[in-house]
């Protein structure tokens, strides 16, 4: 059990369910791309896996300026994301509005990144750590990117789907 005393401590352990928390995101994006029916979805959800990979891989490097390993953690509230992500995945509501619950469950997602990484930057700022607050900035600044680009593409979604459904009642 890693026991917090100081700020550090709290900003390792941050840094460590981060860490963890990616590793879990990583699973999980490559089976949301495989079942959304939005090639622009699609697209977008393989982009972040991609630069999941790099966010892991910005971890690996924070760590190494610290000197230390990542601690062996397991973020409880991704793995939960993950299982709900699962059964988001299993719906079996019309594609568009299957493709519209994947956006709202990978906001999520994006959400409780944005405020781990929002943290972890902070911490480091006040560490005097700016190397490595400026490879979380990066990180953070894609994870916003993401969540506004899964933001525009549901909204379109929701719109078209809606005109869609006016028209075939216009038909009936
Ligand atoms: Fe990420």
């Amino acid at each position: 059990m890693h026991k917090i005393t100081t700020l550090n401590d709290l900003y390792i352990q941050e840094l460590s369910n981060l860490y963890n928390a990616e590793e879990r995101i990583l699973k999980i994006l490559p089976l949301m791309a495989a079942n959304v029916y939005s090639a622009e979805l699609k697209e977008t959800l393989e982009n972040h896996f991609e630069q999941t990979q790099l966010h892991l891989e910005r971890l690996e490097k924070v760590f190494r300026n610290k000197g230390i390993n990542p601690l062996r953690r397991k973020c409880a509230v991704m793995e939960g994301l993950v299982e709900e992500g699962k059964s988001v995945l299993r719906t079996s509501a019309e594609p568009l509005i299957k493709d519209i619950a994947i956006i709202s469950h990978t906001k999520k997602i994006e959400h409780y990144e944005i405020a781990g990484y929002g943290c972890a930057v902070a911490q480091a700022k006040v560490l005097g750590e700016f190397e490595n607050q400026d490879i979380l900035q990066a990180t953070l600044d894609e994870e916003i990117e993401s969540e506004e680009i899964l933001t525009e593409i549901a909204e379109d979604t929701l719109t078209n789907n809606a005109i869609e459904e006016w028209e075939e009642e216009q038909v009936l």
